[in-house]
């Protein structure tokens, strides 16, 4: 841990401690680093809870998205719910008393946001929640109570999708404090497709790769608690993928969560299969290229499903809700769950009809961290103004 404890007057005291702490973090707050240097810039720390630590989790997206150094790091690692949390914000307090920010940014959902958000609200610093207002109404995913929370005790709410508005007034948030601006993560999209490594060069240079596979491909990700973490639910879907994979060749890239329950229920068998090329988990640039080639994307993952409509490529994910709405009512996403007999019927639409259309949702236009920073300036000069007058 560094930078733990410093004097409480501080040159940098007024800016905005932005939070990132796991992997769908980053590519959220790269633009907003971007857009609070631009034109009228707004002084921004960025700290890092290292929650994600390895370098195929972490730096390659710091490196290729070229997000600025953390100037913090609390270090914290992986632990369960509980002790994760609490030891972000143990480690959080004295840091955030010697920064003295004007505002505490927190980006997603992950236990990085809610736990720096707590302690911020706590200490009477104003929070800035992006991405906030999405619901999937399942309280047994650790997600969305970091949501409810995060939104409930933020002072500026920035939302990706309309009815995330809907959610968060039916929760009693102050309307004036809701700000709708787009999707960031689609910023960062935009910026980087041009960059994007060919599927070709990701399928043909990995040991056993697909190449040569005429027919195409699909691409599976696979890492929440409820598909992972249950032996019996994590069989049958591996089970099922090894079916889909004799239809449509898969690339799987596997999240070091899903690594390590195939190993410890003894299931790696169920990957052995010459259509089924397991990766390690991938940098953006190679996901992203897998991702705009690929015929149809399987996964459980939020930020793919909101990738996939913005790319037009059909996704089926495997849940039984999602936070993310627009992509199934605007987008390319088909909601699923974990029925094999409704994943097949849901591939074998896909490949027979190309999946459904889809249009890409308002404001996901590269902009929304350019809206962020605009009203996060205002907001700063009138709150330096209340202060002064
Ligand atoms: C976290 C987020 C989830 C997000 C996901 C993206 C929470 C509650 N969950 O889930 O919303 O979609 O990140 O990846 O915050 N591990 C490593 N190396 C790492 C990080 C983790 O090996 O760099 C392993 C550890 O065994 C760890 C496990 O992955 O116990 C899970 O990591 P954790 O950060 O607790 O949650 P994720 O499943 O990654």
């Amino acid at each position: 841990m560094s930078n733990s404890a410093a004097p409480n007057r501080n040159p940098r005291a007024g800016g905005i401690l932005c939070v990132v702490g796991a992997r769908p973090n980053f590519m959220k707050i790269a633009p907003i680093m971007a857009a609070l240097k631009g034109a009228g810039p707004i002084p921004a720390r960025l700290l890092h809870t290292g929650q994600h630590y390895d370098a195929a989790m972490n730096q390659q997206f710091f490196r290729e998205l070229g997000i600025p150094l953390p100037d913090l790091n609390l270090e914290v690692g992986s632990a369960s719910h509980a002790v994760q949390t609490a030891e972000i914000m143990r480690r959080f307090e004295p840091v955030l008393d010697a920064e003295c920010p004007a505002a505490v940014l927190v980006v997603g959902d992950v236990n990085s946001t809610i736990a720096c958000a707590l302690v911020a609200a706590k200490k009477g610093v104003p929070v800035v929640h992006v991405e906030a207002g999405l619901r999937s109404f399942d309280r047994t995913m650790p997600e969305e109570i970091n949501r409810v929370l995060t939104d409930q005790i933020s002072d500026l709410l920035f939302t990706t999708e309309r009815n995330a508005r809907e959610n968060l007034l039916r929760e009693g948030v102050a309307e004036p404090r809701i700000h709708f601006v787009g999707n960031v993560m689609i910023d960062t999209l935009h910026r980087n497709l041009e960059r994007a490594v060919p599927a070709a060069q990701t399928l043909g240079t990995s040991a056993g790769g697909l190449a040569g596979c005429a027919e195409g491909y699909g691409v599976l990700t696979l890492h929440r608690p409820s598909n992972v973490d249950d032996p019996y639910v994590l069989r049958t879907l591996l089970g099922m993928v090894r079916e889909i994979s004799d239809r449509l060749p898969l690339v799987f890239p596997l999240h070091p969560r899903t690594r390590a329950q195939i190993g410890r229920h003894g299931l790696e068998t169920l990957l052995d299969s010459q259509n089924l090329l397991v990766l390690p988990p991938l940098g953006y640039l190679q996901m992203l290229g897998l991702m705009r080639e690929a015929r149809l994307v399987l996964t459980d993952s939020g930020g793919i499903q909101e990738e996939t409509t913005a790319l037009g490529v059909p996704c089926i994910t495997l849940r039984n809700n999602t936070e993310r709405p627009i992509t199934v009512t605007e987008g390319t996403n088909t909601v699923v769950g974990q029925d094999p007999a409704r994943i097949g019927a849901a591939v074998a639409e896909v490949l027979a009809t190309g999946g459904k259309g889809g249009r890409v949702p308002e404001f996901w236009d590269g902009r929304a961290a350019v809206r962020i920073a605009g009203i996060l300036r205002r907001w700063l000069e009138d709150t330096a103004a209340r202060q002064v007058a």
